[in-house]
């Protein structure tokens, strides 16, 4: 990782210091005095072991701890041993993470190579893995009520592939238990990495959360084909990553489960697994996620609302396990609200795009190249007609 970061080095708290087991990295401090002249020294060496009382020394002498970048993995691997500390404060370490990597891609500080892209992608896997790590006895609504207490990053795409990651590894294991943990693992990344393709789109449409104009939603639907023009562009190559899985993930997880998505109009068990997880992981995270912008729905709401689109945006098969494994809801008792099938949880919104139900009775009759709802902003909510991005 050296090559990405140089030899740099990240903060951690004294907290989350592993003790009394073989430390799986080098401890360091910055013994210099300038502020610009960093100098940094090493405290403590990989595989000793540190007691409680070391540590304590070191809080007293020291302001900061420091890890040198190409241990980062070892540190987030050994979050999960750490006693005393909170779950939330360990994911938000692992998110805290996750951001730096995901950074590197969407902000990249050097030009754009095919080694900034492998090292980051290198990076969110050693992410993804940590937080198999810490969701393994979590259910979704666990995953649910730990989301809700992190705290957010200004930049949308950061907060939701994160959730949306997630929420991919907690659905794969309810639907199927027996997952090895490879598998988890690729759900996990291609729930990270499902919109990097908007890193072709300016910020300033994929932060907005207001209405976007018929081009600036044409531009967005590009976007699973610029992730996949990227990783093929680039010819990654990182050890434990099976990139097949991971561009199919991020191709495909706009289709709909009948047929009416993009970019390819796949449908049905045609679309990757991972990616109808995926479609669903993103959709929940979409509606019941407090942001900024607009007030989030219940869990059982949220459900309601999904069940509406079961069988059409979402698989029903892993809808049904979601539920189950969610909560026992009456999903007969149907809700009175209902996302069009081309609403995009990958982007923010003001205002949730409902439509009314009256809508979907006529839909169900009305040519298939009808579409309901804007997918963002609340000014265009009611069946305004609009092009479909090819
Ligand atoms: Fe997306
Ligand atoms: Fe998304």
């Amino acid at each position: 990782m050296d090559s990405l970061f140089g030899k740099s080095y990240f903060s951690v708290s004294f907290d989350l210091v592993l003790i009394d087991k073989n430390l799986p990295y080098d401890l360091y401090i910055n013994s210099s005095s300038h502020v610009h002249r960093d100098k940094f020294v090493r405290i403590f060496p990989m595989n000793g072991r540190l007691n409680r009382q070391d540590l304590e020394e070191f809080r007293q002498k020291y302001h900061q701890l420091y890890i040198l970048e190409s241990q980062r993995d070892f540190y987030l691997r050994s979050l999960v041993e750490c006693e005393g500390v909170s779950d939330k404060d360990k994911v938000e370490v692992i998110k805290d993470s996750a951001i730096v990597y995901l950074n590197k891609v969407f902000t990249p500080d050097k030009e754009f190579t095919t080694e900034v892209l492998g090292e980051a992608i290198s990076g969110c896997r050693d992410s993804v893995e940590s937080m198999i790590d810490m969701l393994e006895d979590y259910s979704i609504q666990d995953v649910k009520k730990l989301i809700g207490s992190l705290s957010f990053h200004d930049f949308y795409t950061y907060d939701h592939s994160i959730n949306v990651s997630m929420y991919c590894i907690s659905i794969l294991k309810a639907f199927k238990p027996k997952s090895k943990r490879e598998e988890l693992i690729m759900a996990g990344l291609g729930g990270l990495l499902h919109d990097l393709g908007k890193i072709k789109i300016p910020t300033h449409i994929i932060n907005n959360p207001g209405s976007l104009s018929e081009e600036e939603f044409a531009e967005i639907k590009k976007h699973p084909d610029y992730g996949l023009g990227l990783l093929n562009e680039n010819h990654v190559d990182t050890p434990g990553v099976d990139f097949e899985i991971i561009r199919r993930i991020i191709h495909e997880h706009h289709e709909n489960y009948n047929g009416t998505g993009y970019p390819q109009k796949m449908n049905g068990k045609d679309i990757h697994l991972y990616a109808r997880i995926c479609a669903i992981a993103d959709f929940f995270d979409a509606i019941t996620t407090k942001r900024s912008y607009h007030e989030v729905l219940s869990v059982e709401e949220a459900l309601k609302v999904m069940a509406r689109a079961s069988g059409r945006k979402i698989d029903p098969e892993i809808f049904d396990v979601f539920v189950k494994s969610i909560k026992k809801i009456d999903l007969k008792e149907k809700s009175t609200q209902m996302l069009a099938d081309d609403f995009d949880p990958c982007q923010p919104h003001n205002v949730l795009p409902f439509q009314p139900i009256e809508r979907e009775r006529k839909a169900v009759n009305t040519e298939k190249d009808n579409n309901f709802g804007k997918v963002s902003g609340g000014d265009d909510l009611f069946g305004k007609k609009k092009k479909k991005a090819s």
